[in-house]
């Protein structure tokens, strides 16, 4: 039996600004089908999560965690939901606020919290043989638990969602924060500042990310933000797996967010749409598809390339429709687009998880033309709502779209090669080619409809990891 504890940020459906909390709310759900291995996930609680969850929450103990000259309070609290225990660190100064990132002391935080988290293995029934951190914000938990050994044998296994987010503080302050002699500095260390995933490269037993491409790619300067050498040195336990999304949770067939259900018929689809565009106040036109943009408006997202050529591209019959918020830049952007076309194009400057579905259920194209993408969830939601992405070659997105190819009739989408938006633009208007032609259409809509990215293959590939690292602790 393997006992493994994730360290987190955010998870699903607790509390989540992004993809990091769809895995770590559902990678244990898929681990539960298999017996030997039991996953319990930690995390901090914040202000910010519901009432209704904050009400099932149980308290466990109290305890101190040194932090330099200074000692702060953790609670430890627990619930159970869908048979996975989750436990949650409690601290007034650091997690009672609004929201969950974004202050001066971030890294300090979650510094915090993964001390804690090594302190409250000494108080919990639950002895991992695996610690599991996920993004830089668990990273000196995946350190200390090296440098420290809180329990006899215990292995690490550290996940980058996204390499650019690192937690990087002034080295001055390691004195202030750890009680471990300065012989440990250099692991932690990044041009000579504290750096939270550089820690935790340097100390895990195994580095997974995302998606294969992202594996390799993050040894490329490009791709690296900095740490390339540093992966191409662990680069034996370095790998990519791909993350799946909960196939029943992104259901056309069920989800009540929509408007119509169904299963994959397009004029279902359809009825969608001419609800959604009632309900925004956008023109219906039957003829012309629909495209949209679903994400957080940041450049990583590839919207550079859209900007440059979103006014050419809407000169054809079709409509384009954006949901999310980001950059004020990328904000002003699409509500100046809707304003210049208003028959054509809408901006939906907010998050809303029920509009982002009905979206999905409506359009005809997805377009995900990021700069790099480590994964990418929202083209593999896309292909469950039989909506076709259309995205740059880059991390996951070049893992699970292929561009359809009209010799062979295979493909489950639409990608082009180069950060560049003319190859945007041609690869736009070859979607609006094939849609055109119903024959070729067809072949392209059977394929989406038979391309689904569950976390079957994906799970099964962290049991191996889990028990190539505990037959180590075995045999030594
Ligand atoms: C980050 C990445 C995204 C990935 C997600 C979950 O948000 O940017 O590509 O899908 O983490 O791993």
């Amino acid at each position: 039996m393997n006992n493994i504890l994730f360290v987190a940020s955010e998870c699903a459906p607790f509390i989540k600004t992004g993809g990091l909390a769809d895995v770590v709310g559902s990678l244990p759900q898929a681990l539960k089908q298999y017996e030997k291995q039991e996953v319990r996930v930690i995390l901090p609680l914040y202000d910010e999560m519901d009432e209704n969850w904050k009400n099932k929450l149980e308290y466990i103990g109290s305890f101190d965690v040194e932090l330099g000259w200074r000692t702060q309070e953790a609670h430890i609290l627990t619930l159970t939901y869908n048979q996975i225990i989750y436990y949650f660190i409690s601290n007034d100064y650091y997690f009672t606020r609004k929201g969950i990132y974004g202050y001066y002391d971030d890294g300090e935080r979650f510094v915090f919290f993964s001390q804690a988290v090594i302190e409250a293995l000494k108080h919990l029934d639950f002895k991992p043989q695996i610690l599991h951190g996920h993004d830089w914000q668990a990273g000196m938990a995946i350190a200390l638990a090296n440098i420290l050994k809180p329990i006899d044998g215990m292995k690490t296994v550290f996940t980058i969602h996204n390499i650019q987010y690192q937690g990087v503080m002034p080295l001055d302050i390691y004195e202030d924060f750890f009680h471990i002699g300065r012989e440990h500095i250099s692991g932690m260390e990044w041009n000579r500042m504290l750096n939270c995933l550089k820690s935790a490269l340097f100390h895990a037993d195994k580095i997974t990310t995302v998606s294969p491409s992202y594996a390799e790619e993050i040894k490329n300067p490009y791709y690296s933000e900095g740490l390339h050498q540093m992966l191409e040195n662990r680069s034996e336990d370095l790998v990519g797996v791909i993350n799946g999304i909960d196939i029943r949770e992104y259901n056309p067939s069920s989800d009540p967010s929509l408007f119509v259900n169904y299963r994959s018929a397009r004029s279902k689809k359809k009825e969608n749409r001419l609800k959604l565009q009632q309900k925004i106040g956008l023109p219906y036109k039957e003829e012309s598809p629909l495209y949209i943009i679903v994400t957080r408006l940041v450049e990583q997202k590839g919207l550079h390339l859209v900007q440059h050529i979103m006014d050419e591209f809407l000169e054809k019959d079709v409509q384009f429709i954006v949901l999310g918020t980001g950059d004020a830049e990328f904000e002003g952007y699409f509500s100046a687009l809707q304003h210049r076309y208003p028959d054509k194009a809408a901006a939906l400057i907010t998050f809303d998880e029920t509009l982002a579905r009905q979206l999905y259920a409506s359009a005809d194209f997805f377009i995900m033309p990021s700069k790099f993408e480590p994964c990418g969830l929202s083209q593999l939601i896309a292909l469950q709502y039989k909506t076709v992405p259309i995205v740059r070659e880059t991390g996951g997105l070049k893992d699970t779209i292929s561009p359809y190819n009209v010799l062979t009739g295979e493909g489950n989408g639409f990608s082009f090669a180069n950060y560049n938006a003319h190859e945007l633009l041609n690869v736009l208007d070859y979607s609006l080619e094939i849609y055109n032609n119903p024959a070729e259409w067809q072949k392209l809509y059977k394929n989406v409809t038979k391309s689904q990215f569950s976390w079957k293959d994906s799970a099964h590939q962290y049991v191996t990891i889990y028990e190539s690292l505990s037959r180590e602790l075995v045999y030594g």
